[in-house]
């Protein structure tokens, strides 16, 4: 029994990670017909773990979809979840009738019937599709779509790697309603942790019982060859439903070049990255020695080490890897200030303003403006508008906010104007009175777009708007 759970375990963890070419069959065709099944999945990527997960095609993560842009995607999506789901589409913008929205895009798929998804993925990049609204991403409803940019410069070896991890389905609904016991578990050094005071009761936190990269937990994770002198690519996503991941790959400095799938104007060598909740982050590395390195997600979690996989060059393979501490003192990490550096003009006062609030100990609520979904303030425009939305957190949590169907431009951070605004569609919002400002022309296809913290927990508690284009 357990035998073969962690085989199904070792599939997924095989698919994701080494990612050949695009075949030249697959460049020919305009059109990629792709079948994705949700269906419940025994998943056990640790000794001892045995979780009720729900997959696409057998496998947590998902598949890797890649494309070539311009291509068209035809995704049959066949729901065997035995709940009613969708499928969203990160990062895209598409037809509103595609993002994937029950109740306000589409009706929610009845299980056992079928939604055609048909759209053409646009802009390139990192992306990712996944479950919505329910505990879907928790369960293990989420995968990467990579659509190939013709621009971008040539990697020698490219991985693709999730980020995931497995809750303790409990604490998910102790959260929902403020009053789990489960440890913040930011690394030492960490904003978070650092912002935190002794006696902070927050129970907001989700537990997790095992950490994954692309469906399997150290030292089952997949290996990652590699030759001196080669430059790899990566392409990182954070799919945990409620926390930030700080990556780092041991003896190297990354070079980060897009965030959230967008070119950056200037990349930026980092020791770590910094990934929120649903951010993607593409970094390239060069292998200029021998050895066998750690690329880890930090944090202070007792099971923190689970979250690493081996880099490794020739004969290596089995050599003790390079590790890093589970700590950030001292790390230069990414931030959204650094990427963009900080300029001198003022960003102008925006259109839009949400203060974020709610989250206290023993509340099921998370607030903008003093509301929960979907009692909170719209955001109407008309095509063409140029549009401005600022964000002040009062709460004591970062907050991922993601809106659908948009690259916006990050234009302030914290009270400091970015030189060069970062095109993003999820930025964190520091929490303790952090500030954001995004600035967007309403230029996508019209229809309902959601706007929403991309914390699990705090979008089921209804820190949700819309952005609703207007005849
Ligand atoms: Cu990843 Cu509502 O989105
Ligand atoms: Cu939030």
């Amino acid at each position: 029994m357990r035998r073969s759970r962690f085989l199904l375990a070792g599939a997924g963890a095989m698919i994701a990670a080494a990612l050949p070419r695009l075949s030249s069959r697959a460049l020919a065709s305009d059109t990629l017909d792709y079948t994705l099944t949700s269906a419940p999945l025994a998943f056990s990527p640790a000794p001892g773990v045995n979780f009720a997960g729900l997959a696409y095609n057998g496998t947590i993560p998902g598949p890797v979809l890649r494309l070539s842009h311009g291509q068209r995607l035809r995704a049959k999506f066949v729901n065997l979840s035995g709940q009613p789901a969708t499928i969203h589409w990160h990062g895209m913008i598409l037809p509103n009738k595609m993002d994937g929205v029950e109740g306000v895009t589409q009706a929610a798929v009845p299980t056992r019937e079928s939604f055609l998804y048909d759209f053409t993925p646009d802009p390139p990049g990192t992306r990712w599709y996944h479950d919505h609204i329910s505990d879907g991403v928790a369960r293990g409803l989420f995968g990467l779509i990579i659509v190939e940019d013709p621009k971008d410069e040539r990697a020698d070896k490219e991985f693709a790697l999730v980020f995931h991890d497995v809750p303790n389905l409990s604490t998910i609904e102790a959260a929902m309603n403020g009053v789990s016991t489960a440890p913040m578990v930011d690394p030492i050094g960490s904003p978070e942790m650092t912002q935190m005071q002794p006696d902070d009761k927050m129970g907001d936190e989700v537990a997790y019982v095992a950490h994954c990269i692309n469906g399997a937990s150290y030292p089952n994770t997949q290996k990652l060859a590699v030759k001196v002198g080669d430059r790899v690519r990566l392409r990182i996503l954070n799919a945990n439903p409620t926390q930030t991941r700080y990556v780092r790959l041991a003896g190297h400095r990354l070079t980060v070049t897009h965030s959230d799938g967008n070119r950056l104007e200037r990349p930026l060598e980092v020791d770590a990255l910094r990934v929120g909740v649903a951010e993607r982050y593409d970094a390239y590395f060069e292998v200029t020695k021998p050895g066998a390195f750690l690329l880890q997600g930090l944090s202070s979690a007792p099971l923190a080490f689970q979250q690493a996989a081996v880099v490794y060059t020739e004969g290596m393979e089995n050599a003790p890897p390079l590790s890093s501490p589970q700590t950030l003192q001292g790390v230069d990490y990414f931030t959204y200030e650094k990427a963009a550096g900080t300029g001198s003009t003022p960003v102008p006062k925006a259109a839009h303003h949400y203060t974020l609030g709610g989250g206290d100990y023993g509340s099921n609520k998370w607030k903008m403006n003093g509301k929960t979904y979907p009692n909170t303030d719209k955001i109407y425009v008309r095509s063409g508008d140029d549009v401005t939305v600022s964000f002040l957190n009062k709460t004591d949590m970062d907050h991922p906010m993601h809106l659908h169907g948009h690259t916006f431009l990050l234009t302030e951070v914290d009270g400091k104007p970015l030189a060069r605004p970062l095109a993003k569609d999820t930025t964190l919002v520091r929490a303790n009175g952090g500030t954001a400002t995004w600035s967007f022309k309403a230029d996508s296809p019209p229809g309902r777009w959601l706007l929403h913290c991309h914390n699990e927990i705090h979008m089921m508690d209804g820190l949700m708007t819309e952005v609703v284009y207007r005849p």
